[in-house]
């Protein structure tokens, strides 16, 4: 084992605060965990950090969607990621939040050395402008036909229906999701950050700093100058202020890699630990794991940006490959999308941990989820081969010798010892983040230690010859007990359950050498069962869009049966009661379908506030939605806002109902205004 004791900073991309925990993103995570418990049990001083990636549009159109605040989203959304991590045996030393103190403060003295450098220069770019609003608007808040497929009500980023990707100015008919206005063009001042002048660092810096085939497809960049990178954006934009460059602010991504720094500094302020001793530490390592995705970001701008500050750049940026389910892209449809907690409410954390390391192998090869592999590879090597040594020994020395191990025979104790030499063979597959083979070395072990088991079959052994037979279960125990070992990165909870059986604390690395004999051992615990196919297609099916039916529409009232013969007698109200309702007139600046629901429309009303409101309306059989927009209708204004699968509604539109059940909206006459009172 190296003696050097070593001081680590390790890091996992930071997830965006505008969606759910993912399989997908357990391929990082799991990995990075994994790599950090083997370097704790290795005896070195490693920290792994992370933080919720809180700033940008997506998640100030979500909050405004949901009717809430981008920091109640980001509040609730650094709960629920970090029940899932937590829930998946993820362990992090830190999960901050980009949206902190201390990460502003990184983000303005990084921003201002970039500055007093001379690398940032400013530059005209046109941009959508809505003369209404009185904004520029950031790709989200621009809404219009697909200028490559022609579908309608798409963001100026990206087709929802194809997946082409183009800027804003291209959709056709472009609309300020707002207010419903055409956007005009005009020249916006951004900042931009020259790459150009670092080309002679990047260049040397890549190759030394990633595995060569991230190097290769980076340096493809460098046959032409370098463009500088925007990192400036126009308010409305949640983040930080630009200081000096007032309603411009930090584009998300200046701020969420400084967020790694601003998640050690939080650790070292609780923890009395001096930040310089650990990032500026010329003998600490820091390392980041990310997927392919995102390397621009980490391999140009983020090293030239801490080059430039003064700060030590990453030591390793480790590049990983994207999930696939089945062979394929994850899909919505096919319900291979699947949710950390739609996981977590099926199946069991351990299984996919251990799936994963198998797989895993320290490229950035994609890895590839095969449902029926992961039944069987969990059933046969994890159950099957690993933990069968441990339920058949242990339940055994229970049963027929009192829990208590002897010692171990000779060919048992030859076998141990050939685990215990594995150590190292084991501890370099898991430092190069090959974790695939360290699985497969405790594979072989286990299949060498269910050899000898049966052979030596001390299920018969013990009646005849008891102490031979303890002799047996000692060895194989001890045998199982190194695999545990092995295992404890990747199954943590597994390897505290095998430690309590052992009756000894959680396991380091040096515990390998070291055989239990002549002790008792704890009662036997579960540690692994089999996975059923059909927990598997029950949470397949869980996963799949679209959801379960939607829940009633919160307007208008339902039809009016037919009139009956007698009016029946009706609840009357006072008049301070009816009074109690805030009507007001309202103007459709957006009508939209909702995805997943038949009867729902999506309409945003103008009533004369700061922002247009959100209503579920259940009209959507009686209009065409284009035909709503601009039209004004009546609202009530003061009903309990009610939460929804597709965003809260905020208010009820009225409507007729006719008997035989078609709708009609009701419009003031012309003139009334946005707002008004309706009496
Ligand atoms: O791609 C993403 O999900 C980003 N939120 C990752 C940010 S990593 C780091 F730079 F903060
Ligand atoms: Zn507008």
């Amino acid at each position: 084992m190296g003696a050097k004791n070593r001081r680590i900073i390790a890091t996992s991309a930071l997830p965006y605060a505008n969606g759910d925990i993912h399989l997908g993103h357990l391929v990082e995570y799991t990995q990075t965990d994994f790599w950090v418990r083997f370097q704790k049990m290795r005896g070195h001083d490693c920290l792994y950090l992370c933080a919720d990636d809180t700033h940008g549009t997506p998640i100030m159109v979500r909050a405004r969607a949901e009717g809430i605040t981008p920091q109640e989203l980001i509040a609730r959304s650094h709960e629920q990621h970090l029940r899932d991590f937590t829930d998946f045996e993820i362990r992090f030393d830190n999960y901050h939040s980009t949206n902190s103190e201390e990460n502003r403060a990184f983000s303005v003295g990084v921003f201002r050395a970039l500055e007093s450098s001379g690398a940032v220069v400013t530059r005209k770019l046109p941009q959508l402008y809505c003369e209404q609003d009185a904004l520029f608007l950031p790709d989200r808040f621009v809404k219009g036909a697909c200028p490559k497929c022609g579908a309608p009500g798409q963001y100026g980023d990206a087709c929802d229906a194809c997946g082409q990707t183009y800027a804003a100015e291209e959709l056709t008919d472009a609309r300020c999701a707002l207010c419903g206005q055409a956007p005009v063009t005009r020249d916006s001042d951004h900042l931009f950050f020259e790459l150009e002048p670092f080309r002679d660092f990047l260049k040397a810096w890549i190759p030394a700093h990633t595995a060569q085939d991230v190097a290769n497809k980076l340096l493809e960049w460098f046959d032409e100058p370098l463009r500088g990178w925007c990192i400036s954006r126009d308010a409305p934009y949640f983040g930080f202020e630009i200081p000096g460059h007032p309603g411009k602010f930090f584009y998300v991504w200046v701020d969420a890699p400084i967020g790694y720094m601003a998640s050690l500094q939080h650790w070292c302020d609780r923890h009395g630990q001096s930040f310089d001793a650990w990032w500026q530490n010329p003998e600490a390592e820091l390392v980041h794991f990310i997927g392919k995705d995102i390397v621009r970001f980490h391999c140009l701008f983020w090293p030239a940006m801490l080059n430039v500050a003064g700060f030590k750049t990453p030591d390793q940026v480790f590049v990983h490959g994207f999930l696939t389910v089945n062979g394929e892209k994850m899909s919505k449809s096919k319900g291979t999308f699947v949710k950390a907690r739609t996981y977590l409410d099926h199946l069991n954390p351990q299984d996919l941990r251990f799936y994963y390391a198998c797989k895993l192998n320290g490229t950035t090869d994609d890895l590839d989820l095969n449902l029926g592999d992961f039944v069987s590879r969990v059933n046969s090597d994890l159950v099957g081969k690993i933990t069968n040594l441990a339920s058949r020994g242990a339940q055994m020395l229970h049963k027929s010798l009192g829990g208590r191990l002897g010692v171990m025979d000779a060919e048992g104790r030859a076998l141990w010892q050939r685990a215990c030499d594995a150590s190292e063979a084991v501890a370099s597959h898991y430092e190069a983040r090959d974790f695939s083979k360290a699985m497969v070395v405790v594979r072989d072990l286990a299949d060498a230690a269910n050899q000898y088991f049966d052979t030596r079959a001390p299920w018969s052994l013990v009646k005849t010859d008891p102490e031979a037979a303890r002799q047996v279960m000692t060895s194989t125990l001890n045998l199982f007990r190194v695999l545990a070992i092995y295992l404890q990165p990747v199954l943590p909870a597994y390897a505290a359950k095998v430690a309590r059986l052992f009756q000894e604390p959680a396991y380091l690395w040096r515990d390998l050498g070291k055989a239990v004999e002549q002790a008792p051992i704890s009662p036997y615990e579960y540690l692994a069962t089999r996975v059923e196919q059909a927990a598997v297609d029950r949470m397949i099916e869980a996963s799949r869009a679209p959801a379960p039916a939607a829940p009633p529409p919160p307007a208008p009232p339902p039809p009016a049966p037919p009139p009956p013969a007698v009016e029946p007698v009706r609840a009357t109200i006072d008049y301070d009661t009816f009074a109690k309702a805030d009507l007001r007139v309202g103007r459709v600046v957006s009508a939209e379908l909702v995805e997943g629901a038949e009867k729902l429309l999506r309409i945003l009303l103008d009533i004369g506030e700061d922002r247009p409101r959100q209503v579920f309306a259940g009209i959507r059989k009686a209009y065409d939605p284009a035909t709503l927009v601009g039209r004004q209708v009546v609202m009530v204004a003061n009903l309990a806002p009610r939460k929804m699968r597709f965003g809260l509604s905020e208010g009820m539109i009225l409507a007729a109902g006719n008997p035989d059940g078609a709708l009609f909206v009701v419009s003031p006459d012309a003139g009334a205004l946005p707002g008004a009172t309706v009496k």
